[in-house]
């Protein structure tokens, strides 16, 4: 296959713009929000990158173009294919088979068939692109057949993966029918990154059980065939983190302070204000959360208007039927606790089903009290860490659910099992009551973690381990 011009390549399911065609059919994008490409974009301009990715938009098609001060690469996916691979395979099998089967995966032959034929042409595209001897990092568990088919049209290139999601014990990742081409497509990179030490070893022993093939601490060793000696792939954490200093400098501006405080007025200056912020998803545990609030209104623990709650779930994935479903019963709940324990113009939840700009979550996030992050099961939630790296002023308190990728780094939150209703009860009013001087420490020794492990570190320490992995010439920013 021809090699292509770009020494360091990204595959993700999506590209890191959001894209309008106007009316004369002249493209214009806005790079989207989050801190992969933040990281990314210097290691980009350096070595001529380019973004493998799609539109978002069902039969977008077009050329690569320059944007971003890199190439960015569609990839067309038809209405067909964004049902069976994007909301079929990718998110009502992987999503929740890989995140402790809180919803039941559904198991398709059609849907898996688009699976691999997307990674096929998400595959190619990335071996147009890549040139002779360069990196290609593929993002997350939408493209998990990449690095093998890649590995197979251009056996010159160096391939990383990160999967941001957990990875599932053999004995849940064992329902999949398709477990073993899964694990044959990861095996295909040099480097396997996971969030926790956890995933790494779930991964591991699923090689072990399922291929027999060598596995030695983090390394696995792929025999050779004919003259192809053997290989080696390691497995092993790099937990993900945000942009956190842009963060803390965007929290500390003037706007973001008075904005903060003009929701708090205009919220009747609670005492105490919650606050959770999620894709609205079936992970994130929004309905034990609520159902926690809710008794503790129900128990005289807690009184409107003296306290209440800011809930924003940002719409996701809405025509996959279980989210379908979850929005249905969170709304049902948001309607009865207000029903219940509002009062004419105080309601007790404030529910917000929208998606906020930067400044605006910022803000949010100075003006609550107590930040509640209550997943089921989270690869790493970084609305924890934006949290802390918003909160320069050591105020607030951050209740952890112990099953994120984040609790494993946040050891100063107040953790919970989200399970436990009364336990998490009893965490919340822990942390409303919380000894102003404890609550700085706890904030400050946060801090300190999130601001030095920030989403640079984490793909500098990424690409530096690949970078071992075999000769490359990519240079880092
Ligand atoms: C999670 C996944 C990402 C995904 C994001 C938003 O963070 O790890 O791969 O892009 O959710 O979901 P969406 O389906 O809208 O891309």
């Amino acid at each position: 296959m021809p090699a292509g011009d770009h020494d360091f390549v990204v595959v993700a399911n999506r590209l890191p713009v959001d894209i309008t065609v106007e009316p004369d059919g002249a493209l214009s994008w806005e790079r989207s929000p989050g801190g992969l490409v933040t990281a990314l974009a210097p290691i980009m301009q350096k070595n001529a990158g380019a973004w493998v990715g799609w539109s978002g938009s069902a039969g977008f098609e077009h050329e690569p173009f320059d944007g971003e001060g890199m190439r960015l690469w569609p990839v067309p996916l038809s209405e067909q294919e964004v049902a069976d691979f994007y909301e079929g395979f990718s998110n009502a099998t992987l999503w929740p088979l890989y995140h402790d089967v809180i919803v039941a995966p559904e198991f398709h032959r059609t849907w898996w068939n688009a699976y691999v034929a997307v990674n096929r042409r998400f595959a190619a595209a990335a071996a147009e692109a890549v040139a002779p001897g360069g990196t290609v990092w593929v993002h997350d568990y939408q493209l998990q057949l990449v690095p093998a088919v890649l590995r197979l049209l251009r056996p010159d290139v160096k391939i990383g993966f990160f999967n941001h999601i957990p990875f599932p014990p053999v004995e849940i990742f064992g329902q999949l029918p398709w477990r073993r081409q899964v694990v044959d497509g990861l095996l295909g990179a040099d480097l396997v990154g996971f969030q926790r030490p956890g995933d790494a070893s779930n991964f591991l022993r699923a090689v072990r059980r399922l291929t027999g093939m060598q596995v030695r601490g983090p390394q696995v060793t792929i025999p050779g065939r004919w003259s192809r000696p053997d290989r080696q792939v390691r497995a092993q954490a790099f937990p993900i983190s945000i942009d956190a200093t842009s963060f803390d400098e965007l929290a500390r501006t003037p706007a973001v302070l008075a904005r903060a405080k003009e929701i708090r007025k205009n919220l009747n200056n609670p005492e105490v204000l919650l606050l959770g912020v999620d894709r609205l998803d079936y992970t994130k545990g929004i309905r034990h959360r609520l159902k926690a609030f809710g008794e503790l209104l129900e128990d005289g623990q807690l009184r409107v208007p003296e306290a209440c709650m800011v809930q924003v779930a940002s719409p996701s994935r809405e025509r996959v039927e279980q989210y379908r479903q979850l929005r249905d019963e969170v709304e049902v709940t948001v309607g009865r606790i207000n029903g219940d324990y509002g009062t004419l113009g105080r309601a007790a939840v404030h529910y917000l089903h929208h998606s906020y700009p930067m400044e605006e979550m910022a803000a949010l996030y100075r003006a609550a009290d107590v930040m509640l992050v209550t997943s089921l099961r989270d690869g790493m939630n970084l609305v924890a860490k934006e949290y802390i790296a918003a909160r320069s002023d050591l105020g607030g308190a951050l209740v952890l659910s112990e099953f994120t990728g984040a609790a494993d780094e946040l050891h100063q939150a107040l953790q919970i099992n989200p399970h436990d209703i009364d336990g998490t009860k009893a965490t919340i009013m822990r942390a409303i009551g919380i000894d102003p001087r404890e609550g700085r420490r706890r904030m400050r020794s946060m801090r300190r973690r999130v601001l030095q492990h920030d989403v640079q570190r984490w793909a500098d320490d990424f690409l530096g381990y690949l970078a071992m992995s075999a000769p490359s010439h990519l240079e880092h920013a």
